[in-house]
């Protein structure tokens, strides 16, 4: 009886604290939402989101989580995690104390400014988006093994990658989701690569088919053993540089060498009662969020509804006035002056609304930047370890794939982040987004982003932790979880969950995901003089959310394979 009792008030307890909602699938259960005590992690695929809390039960930190799960997306995510590509980190401990770290990839020592352009000076824009010279050098393993050295509790590099070593060797079952992308994309794969691999093989691929990779195990092997020098030197690097040798590439030893993650003060704004911790250049992710969250401020867009003709067109507004400025004023700031300070000055920004109508849309032609003296993939992870430390992290390779060239021998995707640069002003990348000077080619520096690993703080404390992939729609994807949470009052799950709509400036279009407006709100949005387009899915959100007892709400977009655990 007694026994009984007990494990009633046990069911009873945990029926309240763990609310889980699923989506099952033949190789997997995807779990959307998990309310957990103190613990969390979410990220794009389940086998990543295991390794990474099985870090946390060891006593890893959430910076120990976030290498073992950087790699770990690198084998069972190929599409977007990644050794050969790069990101951003922000990561806030327990004190409050923030930073961020910069490990996107650098332009090679042989690149230049007209690089991708032709005898005419036209662009040839598939040199920048697929094959050997659409990469930049990578930056992940060097992001990694930075914040191993300075913030990793374990102390221990080799048991941090091994779970990735293990997987590649093992193998996993791969998703639906995934048997689509490897069969879509094996055209490119053929066209594009040098060397056999998995990738390029003709095998037609079904759900549940095992995916083994031996050479990315070797490569693994070789970082778990050597550290940062397993990948930028020895013969990990020696495949590297023959691949693109093999395939016209301009990357080198040399470059190889130097390439080197930088931390940096992240980029802070205050939005009514919360404290905005995001990244700073060569992302524009963090400027834009608050630029957008503070241009939307006066007008009390908590009196709307979600998704409200009056509030869609607010935040239209905003974005459309940000994504402006972002086309302008945004580029590595190692290279260039961005003027983040006039960028986020109060009285810019409501300037920039001066002309904001509340019953009509702006026309892009006739917002222009601030003048001053001067699928597609992505991935990102937000974590939160038991002692409330956090990490938010976006990592990419650029598009699906990235530039499509496994490094012969060593088994990882190469990135084709070279397209964020701007290859000529006027012409848009690969995601529509314009650039100019401040964004042109130059060796060494980093190109561009719009990745938004962000942290958010409510009274003194941990609040939020975000981030999105998507191209030019993560600031926005961010933006509007924000919006919906802190001024919707929506749960954490219903604000990664609800239906997102996008606006960069240019082309002058509201892309929407389908459900997203009712036909009263399209056209009312209409009769106000916005063009509205549906443009499939927007974003992937991962977000942990301190709720008020202090357990945490983790949160999977149920957009794509992702998956939450906690405890
Ligand atoms: O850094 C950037 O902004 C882009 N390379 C991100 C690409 C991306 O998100 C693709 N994803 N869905």
């Amino acid at each position: 009886m007694k026994f009984i009792r007990l494990a009633s008030i046990v069911l009873l307890f945990c029926a309240s604290f763990i609310t889980c909602k699923s989506i099952k699938s033949p190789a997997y259960t995807f779990t959307k939402s998990v309310t957990s005590q103190s613990v969390g992690i979410a990220t794009a695929h389940p086998e990543a989101t295991k390794i990474g809390l099985a870090i946390l039960k060891k006593g890893g930190n959430a910076i120990d989580a976030a290498i073992a799960t950087q790699f770990a997306l690198a084998v069972c995510y190929p599409v977007a995690g990644n050794i050969g590509g790069g990101g951003f980190m922000v990561y806030r401990d327990k004190t409050g104390f923030a930073t961020t770290l910069d490990f996107r990839e650098m332009a090679p020592a042989a690149a230049f400014a007209d690089m991708y352009l032709d005898a005419n000076g036209d662009a040839i824009s598939e040199l920048s988006r697929a094959g050997h010279l659409a990469s930049g050098v990578p930056g992940s393993v060097g992001g990694m093994w930075e914040a191993f050295q300075k913030y990793s509790k374990l102390k221990d590099w080799k048991m941090l990658i091994q779970p990735s070593v293990d997987l590649a060797k093992k193998g996993f079952r791969i998703t639906e989701a995934q048997v689509s992308k490897f069969n879509n994309r094996k055209e490119e794969f053929i066209k594009y690569n040098t060397s056999p691999n998995q990738f390029n093989s003709d095998k037609i691929w079904t759900v549940g088919d095992k995916l083994v990779q031996e050479d990315l195990a070797k490569t693994l092997t070789a970082v778990r053993d050597n550290g940062r020098a397993g990948f930028y030197q020895g013969w990990v690097a020696d495949r590297i540089v023959d691949e693109m040798q093999r395939g016209n590439g301009i990357i080198t030893h040399q470059d190889l060498k130097n390439y080197k993650a930088v931390w940096r003060d992240p980029i802070i704004g205050q939005y009514k009662d919360l404290k905005i911790i995001s990244m700073p250049p060569p992302s524009s992710g963090g400027i834009f969020l608050i630029q957008m969250l503070d241009m939307i401020e006066p007008y009390g867009i908590a009196n709307h509804k979600m998704h409200s003709p009056e509030a869609a067109h607010l935040v239209v507004e905003s974005e459309r006035r940000a994504y402006a400025d972002r086309a302008t004023h945004l580029g590595d700031m190692d290279y260039y002056p961005v003027p983040i300070n006039e960028l986020l000055d109060q009285a810019y920004i409501k300037k920039r609304m001066a002309n904001f109508d509340a019953q009509k849309a702006s026309i892009s032609e006739d917002i222009q930047a601030g003048d001053f003296a001067e699928s597609e993939q992505t991935t990102h992870f937000s974590i939160v370890d038991d002692e409330g430390n956090a990490v938010s992290l976006t990592t990419t390779i650029n598009t699906g794939f990235g530039c499509k060239v496994v490094v012969g021998g060593a088994g990882f995707f190469l990135n084709n982040e070279m397209d964020d640069f701007s290859a000529k002003p006027g012409v848009p990348n690969f995601f529509g987004l314009l650039g100019a000077e401040a964004n042109k080619i130059e060796p060494g520096k980093r190109m561009l982003s719009s990745m938004t690993p962000t942290i958010v703080e409510k009274d003194g404390k941990l609040s939020l932790v975000v981030g999105s992939p998507g191209g030019s729609t993560i600031i926005t994807s961010v933006y509007q979880v924000i919006v919906n949470i802190f001024d919707f009052k929506t749960s954490a799950t219903d604000a990664v969950q609800a239906p997102r709509f996008h606006h960069q400036w240019k082309p002058d279009i509201v892309m929407h995901e389908s459900a997203c407006f009712d036909e009263t709100t399209r056209k009312q949005l209409m009769s106000m003089g916005h063009t509205l387009k549906d443009r499939g899915k927007i974003g992937r959100v991962e977000a942990i959310y301190v709720k008020a007892d202090g357990s945490l709400e983790v949160v999977a977009d149920k957009r794509g394979d992702d998956h939450a655990m906690g405890y």
